[in-house]
């Protein structure tokens, strides 16, 4: 082993571990679920993008075991080598009419997705116009592209307006954001911004991946409750959240998209397929979606239990719907230590502070699930009052 490069990574170690920004992984013993168990304890999970409750549901993992014994473990091989099954192809078109659109390509994550996006589609000759709060996956992929870049403040639509008329000449201009922000659980005002792209003749891409499958009256994300699901020209989302919770992700658009898509983009010509149980898994959550709207009706319920039962103890928690709901502590320090102080309580919850979220903004943030039942929520918010008046917070 090279020593400098030993004593470099040790370096940054120390430097990380000084500025209180370490990150100590919680190992779980068993699968994802309201309870999990942490070193042989059993806690209380409200930090999962477990949404609808899917992941490590007993109908998925049987749904898996069968993919398996049908389709094997894994391709060794990349797409148009010879990684394509029959399944990837009936999940392309399942996904592709379940958003209602043309067509549709999956990746082995949202976060390949993302890379896929733009570096695929635009040259030097064209700009993309992001909000500043856009996922790390977005603006990873945007590094990866010759086209301009300009960032309009967080949801700001004059900044976004100006920006578009700024870049009047360029070829083609593309509008990204989040459909929901995952610290603020802030949902982008996409109606304002299709509104925006048809005006100066820009397209939308909206990355959904914190609201397919539960947002919107059928569950089709932030886009179908804003009613723009057939205006924003491409969506990318996610398998790892509300749909199944493993691993992968896909762009849906025109078949033209994701035609080009097929043939240049890198992360799928030069990775492996998604592997078969996922796909399988992932056909069988779309209609699991369509069949159990009491899943998503249970999700908003639980949610407005905890944020009324949060403010009603003092709390400030921003006054957005999404199950996302961030406990405003201020002090990253204060938010880290209870935090902490929650697994006393059997409640696990993480906290967040500088730099993954402003200085002075640091919070708990809770995650609400359609599993989570009524006491459970009262068990969250009793430890919450307790802890909330230990560190004069309420
Ligand atoms: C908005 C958003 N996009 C993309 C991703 C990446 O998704 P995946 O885990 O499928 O790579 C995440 C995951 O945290 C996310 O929150």
């Amino acid at each position: 082993m090279n020593d400098l490069l030993r004593q470099t990574c040790h370096d940054t170690i120390t430097e990380i571990k000084h500025a209180g920004l370490y990150k100590n992984q919680r190992v779980i013993s068993t699968r994802q679920g309201t309870h999990v168990t942490v070193a042989g304890q059993d806690y209380l999970n409200f930090c999962a993008n477990n949404y609808l409750g899917l992941s490590g549901k007993q109908e998925l993992v049987d749904i898996a075991k069968q993919a398996v014994e049908q389709y094997g473990f894994g391709l060794s091989s990349v797409r148009f080598i010879c990684g394509t099954q029959t399944i990837h192809h009936e999940l392309e078109q399942k996904l592709a009419s379940w958003f209602h659109k043309e067509a549709a390509i999956t990746f082995t994550s949202c976060w390949d997705a993302n890379e896929a996006v733009f570096a695929t589609l635009l040259t030097a000759a064209d700009a993309i116009i992001t909000d500043e709060l856009n996922h790390a996956s977005l603006i990873d992929g945007m590094r990866l592209c010759k086209a301009d870049r300009h960032i309009f403040k967080h949801m700001d639509m004059a900044d976004l307006e100006q920006q578009l008329n700024d870049t009047q000449t360029k070829r083609l201009r593309c509008i990204v954001t989040d459909g929901v922000f995952s610290m603020d659980g802030d949902v982008a005002p996409l109606k304002a911004i299709c509104d925006l792209a048809d005006h100066y003749n820009a397209y939308v891409v909206v990355d959904d991946s914190h609201a397919s499958g539960f947002m919107g009256a059928t569950g089709r994300g932030a886009v179908e409750q804003a009613g723009v699901l057939n205006r924003v020209d491409i969506i990318t989302t996610t398998f790892g959240k509300a749909l199944g919770g493993s691993n992968g992700g896909c762009i849906i658009s025109s078949a033209s998209v994701i035609e080009l898509l097929h043939q240049r983009a890198r992360t799928t010509l030069f990775t492996n397929s998604l592997s078969p149980m996922i796909a399988a898994v992932t056909m069988f959550v779309l209609d699991y979606v369509d069949q159990h709207p009491e899943l998503r009706e249970q999700l908003w319920a639980n949610t407005d239990y905890f944020r009324s039962g949060m403010i009603q103890a003092g709390f400030t928690v921003p006054t957005s719907v999404h199950p996302i709901v961030p406990v405003m502590i201020g002090d990253g320090k204060i938010a880290n230590a209870m935090a902490n102080d929650m697994l006393n309580e059997g409640i696990y919850v993480i906290g967040f502070s500088h730099p993954v979220v402003p200085m002075g903004k640091a919070r708990i943030r809770v995650q609400i699930s359609a599993s989570h039942t009524t006491d459970q929520i009262d068990q969250l918010l009793t430890a919450f009052t307790k802890l909330g008046k230990k560190y004069k917070i309420i």
